[in-house]
């Protein structure tokens, strides 16, 4: 059934208050709602409950008295009670199986512990309920449960009540002050330890933290406490916004179908956004626990105290929630590695969906399962949709309109229409076109090109256009801005650029010019003959940018530009180019953008590298995900042979230089958390992979496993010596075998290292990879219910490894197929997360696109198929 925005109607009924007594079982939990109901829509006969056939239910009353079986419909997903009056209570008891639930949606166990997961849809399988985020309502909340296996007992708000009951159980009543929509309701009931800390807010309302976790996993919560006391100071001090509760609870969990969810009050997570220790976590698993913390916190205000209308709307919280933590992180770290890190994930994951058959515009007008909408588009690119809005309205005007837009919708459940008025009232701009962003799915392609005319102008030409998406043949232009600037080729050239014909200001961070038009043209005097242009600075727009800048010019500008995206993305470009030209068979050194490539891998290599972290950025390479996106009828493995060929002339060409950075660096690593200490690991790890293509590299690789102290030292060894066929370890001691098993071992009481441990294994560049996942399928660590293992084999392979996973028999489509209707049985969210990249075929040679079809059409042949994986793989086959 396809749900459509222009369907939206607002409730016919509100419930003001709901009161739930839980007992909890693990087969036979008893669930009795209290629903206050005030009939809003005076035509409204009936009330619609949604539900499910994961539930039993076991009574139905109407202000005290029971229902007569024939006052009411009950279906597989809901019931409608007739002929009820204006204002009533309604009780309605329930039976789940929380031990059989598999899909983790809805009350599940997680290692024996309660947990729940509402959104977007969890509710209705603990209760019947309008289940719409629309509907705010007051929660009151009795747990029960067994004392012995359950001492900790945890819901929304403050605990108001607790005590003992008979037979060895206990109860705990709490109370959320703030009404919120259902899908913000939690609850967890366990053995959990906790670690706690207290902040005061800046107006003085002290707040007790406390983060739960299972016993062995305690000892590694410190970060993420640490780093929501951060977020807490953060949200104060950048956008004037305080936490409003006593007490702010957080529960780390391993079986979780997304990151994390921000249940008022009661944040629970998948611990891999927890968990960080230095012997266990990366540097970028410490910085994603940052980042998560940070994002669910966030979504107090920007999710919770206004949340949204309906489903359509979810980058009004997430979006902005994203942007949110963007900048938190920006602020925590480095802004322009940050920046790299997102433009990367757009590029690899945004890019193609949106340039794919499942591609969606920001705010989606239609669904068929909701849980299928949790995208890059309406995350990350709706991300970028408010940070191009500050672009365009300033960044005070945007500060204020944050301001207006609490002040205004506080309390509410409103649209993305509501915030970008908020924005145009306080920027005091027209943002009518600029709304499209939201409603026209597609990337953007810029193309850019430069002149001079007669009287000595600069003319800068920028033609937008966006390919067609489903259901979108035909695009209007955007309204968007592109931040530019002129670099003189002689630093000491001090001409000013003036900006004569076109809409645009000089800021500091250069010119920001405003593209509306399918062609516009800037005007620019005073432009120095020789100047470069920097175009599209920090990624000021989330487009495909192709530009008419000559090698000679990216080689300045990978060299010399001050904005760090601008540089790394000149380096790229050579990179692209040079495994394009490979890939068609140009010798590296032959080709013109393989010696610019070469030219300045030795020129970084030999100079003083400043800046360790960025230049680990410059030194790497586009992946093959990227590279292949731009590419018609794809040999995806014939572009996996170019790209290595690229990497291993770049690493013989400087071998002794490399080898000499190297060990530079790798004896420079301190086992810190500081940013120049990750920043030394990151370059080194980058360097380690270069030195392992040469002669000995095996030695390297053994080498630095053993001296390492943290787990990002550990991974960058064991991920390279996962690509080294067993044959060909040397004496060294870099063999596969012996560091994976080495590792193993030492990390076998640690799930998620054992997830890293798989994912290696699953990305690996062996000859036999294919093989080795199906024994891994095999293994005893190895399980369909937990979400992060299946990711770690399955989304690993499937997006991080193209060679393998588009073997030219189409093995790998139908190991991803098969994989896909054994998950999907046991949770269909999880199985359709995995069906992504067999939507890529349109890309793809023909007689990979027809083994990629087929694998989709056994999918679409399974009878019993969800209708999660059937939304997907439908869309997919579409032509
Ligand atoms: N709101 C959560 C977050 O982004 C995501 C939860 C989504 N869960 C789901 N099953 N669709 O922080
Ligand atoms: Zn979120």
């Amino acid at each position: 059934k396809t749900i459509r925005l222009a369907d939206y109607k607002p409730p016919g009924f509100s419930i003001p208050r709901i009161s739930l007594v839980i007992s909890l079982d693990r087969h036979e939990t008893r669930v009795k709602a209290t629903l206050d109901c005030v009939r809003q829509d005076v035509t409204a006969a009936s009330i619609r409950l949604d539900g499910s056939a994961h539930m039993r239910l076991a009574g139905l009353a109407v202000d005290g008295r029971p229902v007569a079986e024939s006052l009411y419909d009950l279906d597989v997903d809901g019931l409608s009670l007739k002929n009820v009056p204006d204002h009533f209570t309604l009780t309605i008891d329930t039976v789940l199986d929380p031990a059989a639930n598999t899909r983790l949606e809805g009350l599940y166990l997680s290692e024996g512990c309660f947990c729940t997961q509402c959104e977007a849809e969890g509710f209705r399988h603990i209760t019947f309920f309008p289940d719409r985020p629309d509907i705010l309502s007051l929660y009151d909340v009795r747990i029960e449960a067994s004392r012995e296996h359950c001492p900790v007992l945890l819901s929304n708000g403050n605990r108001v009540e607790s005590g003992m009951l008979p037979g060895g159980r206990h109860y705990a009543v709490w109370r959320d002050p703030f009404p919120k929509p259902c899908y913000l309701f939690a609850l967890v009931a366990g053995d959990l330890e906790c670690l706690s800390e207290r902040f005061v807010t800046r107006s003085g309302r002290p707040v007790d933290l406390h983060l739960y976790a299972k016993p062995h996993d305690i000892g590694q919560c410190g970060h993420a406490l640490a780093s929501l006391k951060r977020a807490m100071r953060w949200d104060e001090d950048v956008f004037g916004l305080e936490y409003d509760l006593d007490v702010y609870n957080i529960v780390a969990v391993s079986d979780f179908n997304m990151g994390a969810m921000e249940n008022k009050s009661l944040n629970i997570f998948n611990t891999k956004f927890v968990l960080a220790a230095a012997e266990t976590a990366t540097d970028r698993d410490f910085d994603n626990v940052e980042g998560v913390i940070g994002h669910e916190y966030f979504h107090n205000w920007t999710g919770n105290r206004i949340t949204c209308r309906d489903w359509f709307q979810l980058s009004l919280k997430e979006g902005l929630t994203v942007f949110r933590d963007q900048e938190f992180s920006s602020d925590m770290g480095s802004r322009a590695l940050k920046r790299l890190d997102d433009v990367r994930l757009l590029r690899t994951i945004q890019f193609p969906e949106d340039s794919g058959p499942l591609a969606h515009p920001v705010r989606p007008d239609s669904y068929v399962e909701i849980n299928n909408f949790y995208t890059a588009t309406v995350y990350n690119k709706g991300a970028e949709v408010i940070r191009m809005m500050r672009h365009l309205i300033g960044t005070e005007a945007f500060q204020a309109g944050m301001a207006l837009y609490i002040e205004r919708h506080d309390g509410q459940a409103v649209t993305c229409e509501d915030f970008v008025r908020t924005m145009e009232d306080a920027g005091g701009r027209d943002l009518t076109q600029f709304r499209l962003w939201y409603a026209q799915s597609g990337t953007p392609h810029l193309d850019i090109r430069r002149s001079r005319d007669e009287t000595g102008m600069t003319v800068l030409e920028v033609v937008q256009s966006c390919p067609p998406t489903p259901g979108q043949p035909v695009k209007e232009p955007f309204h968007m801005p592109l931040l530019m600037d002129w670099l003189p080729r002689n630093a000491s050239d001090r001409s000013a650029p003036r900006l004569v014909d076109g809409t645009g200001q000089r800021l500091e961070q250069g010119f920001l010019l405003e593209l509306r038009k399918p062609v516009e043209r800037f005007v620019f005097a005073d432009v120095p003959v020789d100047a470069v242009p920097s175009l599209l600075r920090g990624f000021s727009a989330p487009v495909i940018l192709k530009t008419d800048v000559s090698l000679d010019d990216l080689s300045f500008l990978a060299r010399h530009d001050d904005d760090a995206f601008v540089r790394f993305e000149a380096a790229q470009t050579l990179g692209r180019k040079t495994v394009l030209d490979r890939m068609h068979d140009v010798p590296v050194g032959s080709g013109e953008a393989g010696q610019a490539l070469l030219a300045f891998f030795t020129h970084l290599l030999s100079g003083p590298l400043e800046d360790a972290a960025l230049t680990a950025e410059l030194l790497s390479l586009p992946g093959e995900t990227e590279i292949g996106d731009a590419v018609d009828a794809l040999d995806p493995v014939r572009l996996h042979r170019a790209r290595e060929a690229v990497l291993n002339t770049l690493a013989a060409n400087d071998a002794e230089l490399l080898q000499a950075s190297y060990t530079e660096y790798r004896d420079r690593q301190t086992p810190d958390l500081s940013s120049e200490a990750k920043a030394i690991r990151r370059l080194s790890g980058l360097l380690l992979s270069y030195v392992a293509r040469l002669e000995g590299g095996a030695g390297y690789v053994g080498e630095h496993y053993r001296r390492a102290f943290t787990m990002t030292e550990r991974m960058a060894a064991l991920v390279e010596a996962a690509h080294i066929p067993d044959h060909a370890a040397d004496g060294g001691g870099g063999g596969t075998t012996d560091l994976l098993d080495d590792f193993y071992r030492r990390y076998e009481e640690y799930p998620l290292v054992i997830d890293k441990w798989f994912a290696v294994q699953a990305q690996s560049r062996r000859g036999d990879t294919l093989q080795r996942i199906c024994k891994l399928k095999e293994h005893p660590a190895f399980t369909l219910h937990n979400p992060n293992r299946v990711r770690a084999v399955f989304t690993t392979f499937s997006m991080a490894n193209p060679a393998c996973f588009h073997t030219g028999d189409g093995s790998g489509y139908e190991l991803l197929a098969e994989t896909i209707m054994e998950v999907d049985p046991i949770n269909p969210q999880v199985a359709a997360r995995l069906v992504a990249p067999l939507g890529r075929w349109r890309r793809l040679e023909p007689t990979r696109q027809k083994l990629m079809r087929a694998a989709l059409e056994r999918i679409l042949s399974c009878k019993s198929i969800s209708s999660d994986v059937k939304e997907l793989v439908q869309k997919s086959l579409q032509a």
